[in-house]
């Protein structure tokens, strides 16, 4: 992929106004500086995506969805950072220059075969498509027939046939100029011990694997005949990398975002869904569930439903899956059917409608963990209830909404008849020890920052607490005021920031302020790469601040510091220093005198 110079980008940026982009897709109210529409990135009924016109930024209240004109397209096309430029260049009529140099050459012989690769992968796609009409398909089309599927679906999905054969995609392809060894780096062929090279794929019905962008980067393919091996999938390529592709992306993606991702596991639910009009479902190809998928799936969709085979395997695989998108920042939904083995199966016997209605019916996952719990333990056996509430508290202290934690405390009663109060204390005793550990977490990290560096802190910050709300307005005044950022570079300590993000985000803001006499937000957004350090970006400098910039940011920093100091102090006194940390807190109380 090509490097552009950061001066095009910015050209680009300059001339797109975000307001006008964005009323492309969302209807805009003019209120102030501010334009306000329906979020396009989540559902709502009442309007909280806002765009800043003078700031060329976007944020949305509702779901949190920000940034500049290149983060908007990036999610409202589905392109990734090269292609969300190149469409907004081409929109202004801006011509892109590559960095003089360009990469170094192995990059550039990368490129190339990665694109050999792609066409490989497309003119088999096409030479297994063709194959279905071939009088010698007969089986294959039977199959097709048997499984229910008709020729708009085996269109939209290109769905092709293998046969039992040795060299058919092998001599269709070195027709075409392709080399047999060429094939093999493919993954479309093997070679064996003796250095005979021959298709990979045989007797199977075949399905292509289509990345976001359009480009055919595996197969995979479900034997015809009595296989060990069922489904049988590409081999990681240069172009291919399982655990970072979902099958059916490419169509799912753009419904996703309003509606939601269906995940499934196998290929024959995807496509079996989509014929009977429920054309937002995906799969994983034949692994458990990566991080990457998970993140994949956060990028594309609003939220998820699990859906995965109702037996014991296909079970702990949804367990493992839930666990994954919920970490990954999912909202998780779970489906579960009866009277069939898989979605496929189950709309088969029981039609569109019905699986709507599971959809409808889908259990929030701490629901779900909560229904599954349940069905382990006989609540009518004493010691059992109690085993059962133990349980299902540590399952609700990880709800962080009160007014939710309420409700299912309040069913959890009704159903084992103890009381509410009892269940809440339980409940509470868990959450302390949580916080308790959070905190001690913190003072730690805080404490000793010169271990924060290199180190995976793995600390969440709570995003409701004062300390955390001024860390924001201090970082909204250093970037906007430059009398702010004189008196950071004076005074503000990194340390002082009590997250690796908000640490990170300093620096960054500190490094771009020195080395740029004007400070432009979209700009700045588009040399983060960090995701979490950007969000937090878009977030925070859509703040707008009214008044005496440098007096609030003393002030904030004034805070900071004295938050910082107590940590420090109450390290040392637990480690015994008690003079040490008297000496800080006196230093504490100069300051406030
Ligand atoms: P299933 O065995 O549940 O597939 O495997 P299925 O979709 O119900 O198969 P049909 O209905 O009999 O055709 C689910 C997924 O696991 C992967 C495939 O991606 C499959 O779609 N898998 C399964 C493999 O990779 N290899 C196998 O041998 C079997
Ligand atoms: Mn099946």
């Amino acid at each position: 992929m090509p490097r552009y110079k950061q001066s095009s980008i910015n050209e680009v940026s300059r001339r797109n106004n975000l307001v006008e982009l964005v009323s492309g897709y969302v209807h805009l109210k003019r209120n102030g500086t501010s334009h306000i529409g329906l979020c396009p990135f989540h559902k709502e009924k009442t309007p909280s995506f806002h765009v800043d016109e003078d700031k060329q930024l976007y944020y949305c209240f509702g779901c949190g969805a920000g940034g500049n004109i290149f983060d908007f397209v990036m999610r409202a096309e589905n392109l990734d950072f090269v292609d969300s430029l190149k469409f907004l260049a081409q929109r202004s009529g801006v011509t892109l220059e590559e960095e003089a140099g360009g990469r170094p050459g192995q990059s550039d012989e990368e490129a190339a075969l990665r694109k050999r690769i792609l066409e490989m992968n497309r003119a088999a796609a096409r030479h297994f498509y063709e194959n279905l009409s071939d009088p010698k398909a007969a089986v294959a089309r039977e199959y097709i027939k048997r499984r229910g599927l008709d020729q708009k679906t085996v269109v939209k999905f290109g769905i092709g046939y293998a046969p039992d054969e040795w060299t058919d995609l092998l001599t269709a392809m070195e027709a075409k100029g392709y080399t047999p060894e060429e094939l093999v780096t493919a993954g479309l062929a093997v070679k064996n011990d003796k250095g005979r090279i021959y298709d990979k794929f045989r007797n199977r019905l075949m399905f292509p694997i289509i990345d976001v962008r359009g480009n055919v980067v595996a197969f995979g393919g479900r034997t015809l005949g009595d296989d060990q091996a069922k489904y049988m999938n590409s081999p990681e390529t240069p172009v291919f990398h399982k655990g970072r592709n979902l099958f059916s992306l490419n169509l799912a993606k753009q419904i996703g975002l309003k509606e939601g991702l269906i995940l499934v596991e196998g290929y024959m639910d995807v496509i079996s869904l989509y014929q009977r009009g429920i054309t937002n479902a995906v799969a994983g190809l034949g692994t458990a569930l990566t991080e990457d998928q998970a993140r994949l799936i956060k990028r594309y969709a609003s939220q998820v439903y699990v859906c995965y085979d109702g037996d014991e395997a296909g079970q702990k695989a949804a367990q493992k899956a839930i666990t994954l998108l919920t970490e990954t920042e999912n909202i998780v939904k779970v489906v579960s059917f009866t009277g069939a083995k898989d979605p496929d199966e189950y709309i088969l016997k029981k039609g569109a409608e019905s699986f709507r209605t599971l959809l409808k019916e889908a259990h929030e996952s701490i629901e779900y963990q909560l229904l599954r719990l349940r069905q382990r333990y006989d609540i009518y056996d004493l010691s059992q209830k109690i085993s059962f509430l133990t349980e299902a508290a540590k399952v609700l202290a990880e709800i962080e909404s009160e007014v939710a934690r309420e409700a299912y405390i309040k069913r959890l009663s009704a159903e084992t008849d103890i009381t509410p109060e009892a269940i809440k204390a339980e409940i509470l005793k868990l959450v302390y020890y949580k916080n308790k550990k959070q905190v001690t977490k913190e003072i730690y990290q805080s404490a000793r920052p010169e271990r924060l560096a290199g180190e995976e802190t793995g600390f969440n910050q709570s995003q409701n607490t004062a300390t955390y709300k001024t860390e924001r307005t201090l970082l909204n005044l250093i970037f906007f005021h430059r009398r702010a950022w004189e008196l950071a570079k004076e005074a503000v300590q990194p340390e002082w920031f009590s997250g690796e993000v908000h640490q990170r985000l300093f620096q960054a803001i500190m490094a771009y302020r020195e080395k740029n006499e004007e400070v432009h937000a979209p700009d700045f957004l588009t040399e983060l790469s960090d995701e979490s350090v950007k969000k937090s970006a878009a977030s925070l400098l859509y703040i707008n601040f009214e008044g005496d910039s440098l007096q609030a940011a003393r002030e904030a920093a004034g805070k900071l510091e004295t938050e910082f100091l107590k940590k420090c102090a109450a390290k040392l006194a637990g480690e015994g220093k008690v003079k040490e940390a008297n000496e800080i807190y006196r230093r504490i109380n100069a300051r406030r005198g």
